[in-house]
């Protein structure tokens, strides 16, 4: 099997996707960055977390900002912590002393099969790309949760990860290095409900009790930012290929970012069609990216729920 990194910032359905990680995989490390809240309360829940789920895995810090432009939070959904609802015990654990990006470099260059699960603003991969170009050879691959291949959640046409940091988002992007992406038009459309939240707060162990608390409030956010009565787990989806194969279906197509439009900054431009070339008449550009098109929505939400109540 692979080995793995989780590029984090939990983070409601980071949490899930962490723990759920965590059950189905061997984790070879996980890094924090800025973005559902800044960079020291993503690093603290990540310890709180792993300590509480009894995991021994090292956190190394990373960005607390992105590579240009202004520092975005998700505080308007996930609360002040970037975990809200959950009170947690402070982890015991502590960061290692390397950033997150040097952690990704010393990890591509000592592994031969890496996969970095990035579920947060792109920027610890782009600065460990910038620093040590080589690693881009080394990784086997990135599956990111970020994008769409349609609306987007912060602007009409941009997703939150991407969004926070284009500039770093395009880094990955055209890279070289095998994409995964699921975006928005798979991870929006099915969740965690409200009966399935109760279920994990009548739990009698901490975590999933703490865990519910938290989708509580989540769920509140959600339905009254977007109306909706599920609690999307965008995160858990760049999980699943490696746990559930069959759970969700791709489509290898050209993938841009754009980071220089005014109105569609941070929009993934998803050539479903294969129409992109350089000048119109030379062949359509590579297919840099495995985009998820259909899911299976409601087994990946149970999975996720058994996953987090397995948790005593
Ligand atoms: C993404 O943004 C964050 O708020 C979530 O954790 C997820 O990674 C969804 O747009
Ligand atoms: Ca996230």
């Amino acid at each position: 099997m692979s080995h793995f990194i989780l590029d984090c910032d939990p983070g409601h359905d980071d949490a899930v996707a962490m723990l759920f990680a965590a059950k189905h995989l061997s984790l070879s490390g996980i890094t924090t960055v800025f973005g559902n809240t800044n960079v020291d309360n993503t690093t603290k829940n990540a310890l709180a977390l792993i300590d509480a789920a009894g995991i021994e895995v090292p956190v190394a810090q990373g960005a607390a900002g992105p590579l240009s432009g202004t520092l975005e939070s998700g505080e308007s959904v996930h609360g002040k912590s970037g975990l809200d609802g959950a009170n947690l015990p402070q982890g015991h654990q502590q960061s290692v002393t390397e950033s997150g990006a040097e952690f990704l470099i010393s990890a591509a260059r000592k592994e031969s099969d890496l996969v970095i699960i990035a579920i947060a603003p792109l920027t610890n991969l782009a600065l460990a790309l910038k620093q040590a170009p080589d690693i881009a050879q080394k990784i086997q691959e990135i599956s990111i949760m970020g994008g769409s291949t349609g609306v987007g959640n912060v602007t009409p046409v941009a997703e939150f990860n991407i969004f926070a940091d284009p500039e770093a988002a395009a880094i990955v992007f055209s890279s070289g290095i095998p994409i995964r992406m699921a975006g928005l038009n798979i991870t929006s459309k099915f969740g965690i409900n409200a009966s399935q939240v109760a279920a994990l707060r009548a739990s009698s162990a901490l975590l999933p009790r703490e865990i519910g608390g938290a989708l509580d409030y989540y769920l509140t956010r959600q339905h009254s930012i977007y109306g909706r009565t599920h609690a999307p787990i965008h995160d858990v989806c760049a999980v699943i290929p490696y746990t559930h194969p069959d759970l969700i279906q791709y489509e290898s197509m050209h993938v841009e970012v754009e980071y220089q439009g005014d109105i569609t900054r941070g929009q993934t431009v998803c050539d479903q069609r294969g129409i992109m070339s350089d000048d119109g008449l030379s062949p359509p550009k590579f297919k840099n990216a495995r985009v998820a098109i259909s899911a299976r929505g409601e087994t990946i939400s149970n999975l996720a729920i058994e996953s987090l109540l397995s948790y005593t």
